[in-house]
């Protein structure tokens, strides 16, 4: 990236004390950041009602009646689709349509929700297995994990023959486990591990782990992936193929990840021989996530990622050009949407690539920039004169998002904490997909049955928009089945895409968690619609009139990250460092304290704060960064005032004995409070002083905050 300004007023400010490098580096970041809106910037962690605003005003601007007649229409829909999910092999829903067969492993994962302690063990198991390479912690893992639950409870509980079959204990010791030798799950999970021996219960376990993730896998590399694809292909479903890898650490991940999407690119290219080339639309295509192409894909790095992952991007997408395959770039955790749209827009800038109308993005309409991200991406479209496909997604982070944000004391969530206010803005972001003219390529990646039916409904106002509908490989099997064969989609010849994970076992984990938390979260509609506890009427409401039916706007049972501890304590603030509008907020008021020069020294009743003595000996403080720049002077303490302190100390004792528990809690949530309140001048020492990044500049601060108030 060439920028062409620097920041002069941050150059100017910040020439005192810091490196000239890292000035530079600050006036690059505000410069490139100001090709995004300030509506991108501002949304990041707004307050939730008023920013489902837009959502709500975009979903209700048809007068009553349209509304009214717009949702009876939605509801028959979702009462069709819902039906062919439950009961695909019934007759009239949908006449003479051929049903992949039902699928074992949704059931199984109805049975074994995160909302049980036995769905959370096998989540955990799942999660850590993979990452463990001793036998002997990865057995230690299975009995914790396996011995403490209430397995015998699910037991001839599901429906499913299989899911019965395959309860936990079952999948490790087959033939030794019938309900006749049940006695208490861990004394069970005992006798198993003795009758098989801890080794084979492993073995077992890992076999079950590799079963469920192989429901996700299209295949261990591209060949065997496009073989298992050409059944899907031959009922006229396209695919995206998705190179499992992702949050590269080093090089050579970086480089096996981009090998493997080369490989891909050249692969589809071969296999095209039955594809219409003029048909670009439904050619199968490759998405790509940036965090697998450059180890720090993050904020803080544009320049080194501007410099090294744009060029490797490049090459990619002209491969994919020379090829005919279209590609995706996904889209991952909140911190990384900023820099994702200024990578998007350098991309647009090549006049080889802008009028190639086949390089899309992934939106994540839980986050609440979701709007202000397409109205921004309709304006880069309308600026290149191009068209630019938008896979709109409702989020696979949500739970990383929310205990990120948690975590980090952010001032808000970058996401909805209602999946009603996700829906909501999932459809109002379709309508402006819809109504882009032509700017936009809709492609709509859902598996609820309610947001396919308005999105056909939406559609039918709309004949002339092309569109595509998208699924996940081993997700919404039955639901696509039916939609393929519908007047509408076959009318239209609306494409369905299925994205296909490919990879080994290895590079599947964080994949395979998103797929386990999205399909056991008692929140996501796959796992609601498998749940016989739910009747069809409770998946026809529309999420404006949930919404409208809610108490608050926000979940409450999410506080903000500041109320974490509820009554206990106030949870440490800290800037939201990975969001251009706010870290230029905290850099303004940092540089002010770039040209300070502090003086500190003993405190002390004898010795007031920069009182000398000839004896006093004076030591200059340098930015470990530039040790030509003078941060500051410190008088060292001598005997005498090191005595002095001790003397004062053992002086206020008593008073600090007889105060009262609250009255010293005072004092500590006194000096927490201005420690945040002169959070700018702190964290510049922490940088110019010690040399810390940012983040570790606030980690310091926070934790003396949290401190004092814990
Ligand atoms: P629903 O059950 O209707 O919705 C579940 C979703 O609602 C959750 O995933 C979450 O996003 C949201 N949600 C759940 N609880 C809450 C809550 N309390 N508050 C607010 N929101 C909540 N995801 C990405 O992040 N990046 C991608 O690049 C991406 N690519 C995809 C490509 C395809 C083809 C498909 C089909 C999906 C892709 N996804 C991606 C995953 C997608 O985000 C999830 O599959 C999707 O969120 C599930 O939504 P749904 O409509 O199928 O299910
Ligand atoms: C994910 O990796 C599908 O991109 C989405 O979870």
């Amino acid at each position: 990236m060439r920028l062409e300004i620097l920041n002069h007023t941050h150059r100017q400010t910040s020439r005192g004390l810091m490196g000239h490098q890292q000035t530079e580096y600050i006036g690059q970041q505000f410069d490139s950041n100001d090709l995004l809106s300030t509506a991108i910037k501002e949304q990041f962690l707004a307050d939730e009602s008023s920013a489902l605003k837009p959502a709500l005003n975009l979903l209700q601007r048809d007068n009553a009646d349209n509304i009214e007649q717009s949702r009876q229409h939605i509801e028959n829909l979702s009462r069709e689709l819902i039906g062919a999910i439950r009961n695909p092999e019934t007759p009239g829903n949908g006449a003479g349509i051929k049903f992949s067969p039902h699928i074992p492993f949704e059931d199984f994962l109805s049975e074994y929700n995160l909302a049980t302690q036995e769905g959370i063990a096998l989540m955990c198991l799942a999660e850590a297995l993979l990452r463990i390479p001793d036998h002997k912690t990865a057995q230690a893992l299975i009995e914790d994990k396996l011995s403490e639950n209430r397995w015998n409870d699910h037991i001839g509980h599901s429906r499913s023959f299989w899911v019965n079959a395959s309860t936990w204990g079952l999948l490790l010791t087959g033939k030794y486990f019938n309900g006749a030798q049940l006695g208490s799950p861990p004394a069970i999970f005992k006798n198993i591990l003795q009758k098989v021996g801890a080794p084979l219960a492993e073995k077992a376990v890992r076999q079950a782990m590799a079963l469920i993730g192989e429901q996700f896998i299209a295949g261990q590399d591209i060949e065997s992936a496009l073989n298992q694809s050409r059944q899907d292909k031959a009922q006229g479903f396209i695919h995206s193929y998705d190179m499992l890898g992702e949050a590269a650490i080093c090089q050579q991940d970086v480089e096996r990840y981009n090998n493997a999407y080369q490989q891909a690119i050249q692969a589809l290219h071969n296999n095209k021989a039955y594809e219409n080339p003029l048909d670009g639309l439904r050619q199968d295509s490759i998405s790509i996530k940036l965090s697998a192409l450059h180890p720090r894909y993050e904020f803080h790095q544009q320049q080194a990622v501007f410099d090294q992952l744009l060029p490797r991007l490049k090459q990619l997408i002209k491969l994919g050009q020379k090829n005919n395959v279209p590609i995706t770039l996904d889209a991952e955790e909140s911190f990384r949407l900023e820099i994702s749209l200024l990578i998007f827009a350098e991309l647009l800038k090549d006049p080889e690539i802008n009028q190639w109308p086949y390089l899309g993005l992934a939106v994540q309409a839980y986050q609440k920039r979701a709007i202000p991200v397409i109205e921004w991406l309709t304006q880069l479209a309308r600026k290149h004169n191009t068209v630019i496909p938008v896979r709109l997604v409702k989020g696979a982070y949500w739970d990383s998002e929310i205990k990120y944000a948690q975590q980090m004391g952010l001032r808000n969530y970058p996401v909805w904490t209602r999946r009603e206010n996700t829906d909501a803005n999932y459809l109002a972001c379709s309508h402006l997909l819809f109504e882009s003219e032509g700017r936009l390529y809709p492609q709509f990646a859902t598996h609820n049955a309610h947001t396919v039916a308005s999105l056909l409904h939406f559609a039918q106002s709309k004949p002339l928009v092309n569109y595509e509908f998208q699924r996940l490989y081993g997700m919404g099997e039955t639901l696509y089945q039916h939609l393929s064969h519908l007047p509408q989609i076959i009318s239209t010849n609306t494409p369905i895409r299925i994205y296909a994970p490919v990879g080994h076992r290895v590079e599947l984990l964080a994949y395979l968690v998103r797929r386990l938390l999205e399909n056991g979260a008692n929140t996501s509609f796959v796992q609601q619609v498998k749940n016989e506890h739910y009747k069809v009427e409770d998946f026809l409401q529309d999420p404006v009139t949930k919404i409208k039916s809610n108490t608050s706007i926000s979940n409450p049972k999410i506080p903000l990250p500041k109320d974490l501890f509820a009554d206990e304590r106030v949870n440490s603030f800290a800037w939201n460092l990975n969001g251009s509008l706010e870290f230029s907020n905290l850099i303004n008021q940092m540089v002010l304290w770039y040209e300070h020069q502090w003086q500190a020294a003993p405190l002390s009743a004898s010795n007031k704060a920069l009182f000398r003595t000839p004896s006093t000996v004076t030591q200059t403080l340098q930015n470990p960064s530039d040790k030509n720049k003078i941060v500051g002077k410190v008088n060292l303490a001598t005997e005498q005032d090191v005595r002095s302190a001790l003397d004062q100390a053992h002086n206020a004792f008593p008073h600090w004995k007889l105060s009262k528990p609250q009255q010293r809690a005072e004092y500590l949530d006194q000096l927490a409070n201005l420690m945040e309140s002169n959070s700018a001048e702190l964290l510049s020492l922490c940088v110019l002083e010690s040399g810390k990044t940012y983040a570790n500049a606030m980690n310091e601060l926070r934790e003396a905050v949290d401190l004092c108030r814990y």
